[in-house]
């Protein structure tokens, strides 16, 4: 059975959701979006249980709750995301399904460099932060979420800002990882390249 792993990392709402899925459909491969565990606990820890705990007994049927896109979700998990025993719960959990026979792509902050350390491909998928905010700004309002950009724009270098100066697993490129800015690009042209990099070791 193959085991082929790509990491996909990134700052928030930088495409890498989006290149992901496009990447994972392409070769027939599993996909993870590791995010949403971090956004399953600071759910829970949101509705007041504690975040070890949330992240130690963290089900299945928790990363089904529709609000887990939501950008108060979404501070609550760069919030339990520092925390190193909720970090330590999920690693498992995460190491297994990359590690699953017929390829797989996960997509997150730390999977090329703590995770899947060992991935035959890497991506960092970033963009300038007004960039981003504009694309999340445009994507929550879609959803029918009541924001302005603004407010988006100081969410988005919050959890950068946290993502990235934590102790434990911070947001960086792997060294081994292939930069894709997508500020200038499109989502096509963004789609394009990262298939040109798997394609090139696959
Ligand atoms: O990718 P997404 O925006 O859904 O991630 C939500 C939060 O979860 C991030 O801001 C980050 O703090 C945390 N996270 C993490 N490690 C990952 C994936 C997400 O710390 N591998």
């Amino acid at each position: 059975t193959d085991i082929f792993t790509i990491a996909i990392d990134g700052p928030a709402a930088a495409g890498k959701g989006t290149i992901s899925k496009a990447i994972a459909a392409r070769f027939g491969f599993a996909h993870l979006d590791t995010g949403l565990l971090y956004r399953a606990v600071g759910a829970r820890v949101l509705a007041g249980v504690d975040p070890v705990e949330a992240a130690q007994t963290l089900q299945a049927h928790d990363l089904e709750r529709g609000d887990l896109r939501s950008a108060e979700v979404a501070q609550a998990a760069s919030k339990v995301a520092v925390i190193g025993e909720v970090r330590a719960a999920l690693v498992d959990f995460q190491r297994a399904f990359a590690r699953r026979a017929g390829g797989a792509v996960l997509d997150g902050r730390d999977i090329g460099t703590v995770i899947c350390p060992n991935a035959e491909v890497k991506l960092y998928v970033t963009a300038s932060a007004e960039v981003r905010a504009k694309r999340r700004f445009l994507e929550l309002t879609g959803k029918g979420e009541v924001t302005s950009l603004a407010v988006v724009l100081a969410d988005v270098a919050a959890r950068d800002e946290r993502d990235m100066n934590r102790a434990e697993a911070p947001l960086k490129p792997a060294a081994d990882a292939v930069v894709i800015d997508t500020s200038e690009l499109s989502i096509e042209q963004a789609l394009q390249l990262a298939l040109t990099e798997v394609s090139a070791l696959k």
